[in-house]
């Protein structure tokens, strides 16, 4: 379920975006709010509390077209120095991960794809309508290129072991599938250590959980179309809630190591 909803923060118009999902007795919450700030260089305005992000994003700054250059002084493409570092961070690790990916690590072409999806809309579960559709938008395909580079080579996130027991679990499903499901083991396509495959197959390693847990959730509902041949519909579509959390789990502990 997303709920959108706006409203006036000291001045600012805020679109508030509520995700809620609910399954075998989980739930999960997430709550966002951005929109248009006054100033344009306005910075992340409020932190997180454990489930929910509060970040204000001068998106008509990315949009303005204004500057010249593409990059500032220390060659951080503009888009991500005025725009995405609010969720993504200046080096592609998210400042309050929760529902934004990492994207630092991630390979160039993977990342121009999703761009590219949601410019065309192609990629339109709730979060990518809501956030990243507008985000994209905004950008030229010069810029789509260069930010998919600057991020591909920035450092990938560090791993974490958030849940030894639920990364076992998880760890078996990674490396076996789950045979008499037709599961294919996501080291197939995903590499053994969760580094990935260009062009297609993206990075898992030490990726957030709850962005991973919500991906799953998209492929499993057939909220997020635009995997190749249906394939992680197909694999999603047999996984439990709670195997998908221990798959989440394991995937965020796993260190990859850089790409070269
Ligand atoms: C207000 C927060 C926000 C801002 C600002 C933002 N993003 Fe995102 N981004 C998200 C969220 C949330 C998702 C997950 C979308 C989904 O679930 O489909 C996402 C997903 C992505 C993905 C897909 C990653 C993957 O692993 O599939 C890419 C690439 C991306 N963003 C790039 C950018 C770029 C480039 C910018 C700046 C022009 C930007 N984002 C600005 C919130 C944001
Ligand atoms: C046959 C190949 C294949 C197998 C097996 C596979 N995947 Fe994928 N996976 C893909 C491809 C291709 C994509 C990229 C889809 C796209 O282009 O948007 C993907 C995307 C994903 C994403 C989204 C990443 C992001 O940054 O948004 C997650 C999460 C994921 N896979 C997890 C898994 C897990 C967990 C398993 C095992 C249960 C698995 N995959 C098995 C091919 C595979």
């Amino acid at each position: 379920m997303v709920q959108l909803s706006y409203t006036k923060k000291s001045g600012k118009m805020v679109a508030m975006v509520s995700v809620v999902f609910i399954g075998m007795g989980a739930m999960l919450f997430d709550t966002i709010a951005y929109g248009a700030a006054s100033a344009p260089n306005s910075k992340v305005v409020a932190a997180t509390a454990s489930s929910a992000a509060a970040v204000t994003v001068p998106t008509q700054s990315v949009a303005s077209g204004q500057k010249t250059t593409d990059t500032n002084a220390t060659g951080i493409p503009q888009p991500v120095s005025t725009t995405c570092m609010a969720c993504h961070g200046m080096t592609g690790i998210s400042p309050s991960g929760s529902m934004f990916p990492d994207l630092a690590g991630q390979w160039a072409p993977y990342l121009v794809k999703q761009l590219n999806n949601f410019r065309s809309h192609t990629r339109a579960d709730p979060m990518a309508t809501a956030i990243m559709w507008g985000m994209a938008a905004s950008l030229t395909p010069a810029q789509v290129q260069q930010v998919a580079n600057y991020f591909s080579t920035q450092t990938p996130p560090k791993a974490k072991m958030v849940n030894a027991k639920l990364a076992a679990e998880g760890k078996k499903i990674y490396e076996g599938g789950i045979s008499n499901l037709h599961v294919p083991a996501c080291m197939a396509c995903h590499g053994p250590t969760g580094l990935g495959d260009p062009p297609y197959f993206p990075r898992l390693a030490g990726q957030r959980r709850a962005y991973v847990e919500l991906q799953l959730h998209y492929f499993k509902k057939g909220l997020r179309t635009n995997d190749p041949h249906a394939i992680m519909r197909y694999v999603a579509s047999r996984l439990t809630a709670p195997q998908i959390t221990e798959l989440a789990t394991y995937v965020r502990s796993l260190p990859g190591g850089a790409n070269e």
